[in-house]
């Protein structure tokens, strides 16, 4: 792979790891399998490794995923909360063995455990009693959910016997098959969508902002961890025999292993068992057992050196394909979907599984008639992984990529470096301008009360083409549609009033724009302050935002550079939506919006910290001075070269004391209070 090409593919992979784990921390909602988003998390991290000129402290291989959420006060951890290193492979269990026994001096254990599959939680114990419980977050700073994990059963809320007079305890909030089945089985009855899976509902559930139901959710707890700072043991083992010998929940099955063997073994017996436990693992968790070996391997960015996850491989069925059907999506992409024989794999019955795109079915060469292999990672959507070939009838042929657009008939096109077939008619293709429609109102975005049968009855009713014929629909024009009454009618109009008040970067991202998720949205919304600042902005002002690369910035750049969409922004803007930052209800303040800052030196607060507090206040960072620097944040000891720089180019450079004159006062000493925690 070239470089350029491999520049792409890593900025590429950013963009899709970052989206994915926001879905999966935040939304509860992952619509990639564990196993994929993994694979493409080491993919990324052989590539950067390759191409180190390439690397950027903001990359999804730097920092953990966070679960961070509006609703929660938000509170530091007092030891960063890091993620592991995972393998599906015994060989690198191997590895990680073989490099533990050339580190360490002295002889050592390991300790493995079960891998629990539910949302991580950190308890903190002053006086024998539950003082606080927070969530991972984004690893230095958690939601405090205290009040939630006080009604799980098996938390304890004191404790007894001889324990530390305040200590740490990390753990799992899990949520059993047996709830997680009801739990299901009652939003159904409700008409709510169900939860893809027990870890999604795990960690919805310890979210709610109603204690009560938390309480009547079925939630389990299981604790793995003591940090070794606040305890005075000598191994990991011992620490969890003492937290038990307390009264907390520490899971029995663990077993102190010496060599490799009994590691694979230990392993072999589990992948098995496993399936008659009442709640998920998805693998097994090897930790080096003495505490002092722990502290002399210590930490990557993300994780510790002193353990590594070896995880289970997807469960898999296999099963005849019946046909295949091709759905395009609101981006014009076509997707590639089987209809499969009725399969019953990891609790539920699957019928229809992605093919992804044509080169995928090649790569596979999948057949309608062959029996497939299915897999389901804990995803919504299952996967197509394999052919089984001893089961291929004779006349089977490969399958035909339709020519033609499923919906419009429209000429399909495919663009250099894309792997999807495309459907170019964007403004007259029925199943794009519903899907841009459904994608506008979405809860992420203007949160505009109507689904998917609403928007094809507006569309069947020619009332809809574009997002602002939403706000032209009359009281009178929905009364007279089937179904609807005075009551909903009125709702309806509501939530588009209400939709007038939702702050500019959730309206960039109701936009649709190609590869601009929710996240990325919120960056160039606080970077540029207004939609004229962006449309007016190049493509390498565009770069300037640390996350946004040349996909991304080629993307906004194209679509702000088409009459058709800054005629309808400007048809939105008169209807009084938000198209300016004015302080989001997720920022501390926008005191720096439109903002790029360089950070360099070192200061009170941690450089990290700084970048966090920086973004909060809607500002944007940057890793080197350039023309469109707002300012230098100079502390201690700056690095010389960005001062040349910015002398040169008439940059001001601006002290720490200066910097925070700029913020709100009242706002700003809370959040370095919480940021100076550590
Ligand atoms: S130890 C410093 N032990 O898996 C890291 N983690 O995918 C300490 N997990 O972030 C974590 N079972 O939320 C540990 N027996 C176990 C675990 C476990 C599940 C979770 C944990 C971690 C994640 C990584």
């Amino acid at each position: 792979m070239g470089k350029d090409e491999a520049q792409r593919r890593i900025e590429e992979l950013r963009i899709l790891l970052r989206e994915n784990s926001r879905k999966y921390y935040v939304e509860n909602a992952p619509d990639m399998s564990d196993q994929e988003f993994d694979f493409l998390m080491h993919e990324l991290e052989a590539l950067e490794a390759a191409y180190p000129e390439f690397y950027s402290p903001d990359s999804p291989t730097q920092r953990v995923g966070s679960d961070l959420g509006s609703e929660f006060v938000k509170r530091a951890h007092r030891y960063p909360m890091l993620s592991l290193g995972n393998t599906y492979s015994i060989s690198e269990v191997e590895e990680f063995a073989a490099r533990a026994d050339k580190l360490l001096e002295s002889g050592f254990s390991y300790c493995c455990e079960l891998k629990f599959d539910g949302t991580a939680i950190c308890l903190t114990y002053t006086g024998g009693r539950l003082t606080r419980a927070l969530t991972r977050g984004d690893g230095t700073m958690g939601d405090d959910v205290t009040r939630n994990a006080l009604r799980i059963s098996n938390i304890p809320h004191t404790l007894k016997g001889d324990f530390p007079e305040e200590f740490e305890i990390r753990g799992e909030i899990l949520m059993p098959y047996a709830s997680f089945e009801a739990l299901n089985r009652e939003r159904a009855d409700e008409g709510e969508a169900p939860f893809a899976n027990p870890r999604n509902a795990a960690s919805g559930s310890l979210k709610l902002g109603d204690s009560e139901e938390v309480a009547k959710r079925g939630l389990w707890c299981t604790l793995y961890h003591i940090p070794a700072q606040s305890v005075p043991f000598d191994t990991h083992y011992e620490a969890l025999s003492k937290a038990a010998s307390w009264g907390l929940p520490v899971s029995e099955h663990i077993k102190l292993c010496n060599s490799i063997e009994e590691i694979r073994a230990f392993i072999d017996y589990w992948d098995v068992a496993r399936r008659s436990l009442p709640y998920a693992t998805d693998g097994i968790v090897i930790k080096i057992n003495e505490l002092s070996a722990q502290r002399s391997l210590g930490y990557t960015a993300k994780s510790p050196r002193w353990a590594v996850a070896y995880k289970f491989k997807a469960e898999q069925a296999c099963t005849p394909l019946l046909s295949i059907d091709y759905q395009v999506g609101r981006t014009g992409a076509v997707t590639p979907v089987a209809n499969l024989a009725p399969v019953q794999l990891g609790g539920t019955v699957v019928k229809r599984a992605t093919l992804v795109n044509a080169d995928q079915i090649a790569a596979l060469d999948v057949r309608v008639g062959d029996s497939v292999y299915v897999e389901k990672g804990g995803e919504i959507i299952p996967k197509i992984t394999g052919v089984n070939l001893s089961l291929r009838p004779a006349d089977v042929l490969p399958p035909a990529f339709p020519a033609l657009c499923p919906d419009c008939g429209t000429p399909l096109v495919k663009q250099e470096g894309e792997a999807k077939w495309f459907c170019p008619n964007q403004d007259g293709c029925p199943t794009q301008i519903k899907g841009r429609i459904l994608h506008f109102m979405g809860r992420k975005a203007m949160n505009i009360l109507a689904g998917e049968a609403t928007v094809e009855q507006f569309y069947a009713a020619s009332l809809v083409k574009t997002p602002s014929d939403l706000y032209k629909i009359s009281k009178y024009q929905l009364m007279s549609l089937e179904g609807w009454q005075d009551k909903a009618a009125q709702r309806f109009l509501d939530s588009l009033e209400d939709s007038k008040k939702v702050p500019f970067e959730r309206v960039l991202f109701a936009l649709g724009i190609r590869f601009v998720g929710e996240s990325t949205a919120r960056d160039i919304a606080l970077h540029f302050g207004s939609i004229d600042a962006i449309a007016s902005a190049s493509k390498k002002d565009l770069l300037q935002i640390s996350d946004v690369g040349e996909v991304v910035a080629g993307s906004v750049y194209e679509y702000m550079h088409k009459d058709a969409h800054m005629e309808e922004i400007g048809k939105l803007r008169l209807i009084g939506l938000k198209f300016e930052v004015t302080g989001g209800s997720d920022s501390v303040s926008a005191a720096l919006a439109g903002k790029t800052i360089v950070v360099s030196g070192n200061f009170s607060i941690s450089r990290d910290a700084m970048k966090e507090l920086i973004a909060a206040h809607g500002g944007k960072c940057a890793s080197s001075v350039s023309g469109s620097t707002s300012f230098l944040l100079a502390g201690s000891k700056p690095g010389p070269e960005k001062l040349r720089k910015c002398d040169q180019l008439g940059i001001p450079v601006i002290s720490e004391d200066e910097f925070s004159k700029l913020l709100p006062s009242s706002e700003k000493n809370e959040a370095v209070q919480e940021l100076t925690l550590f």
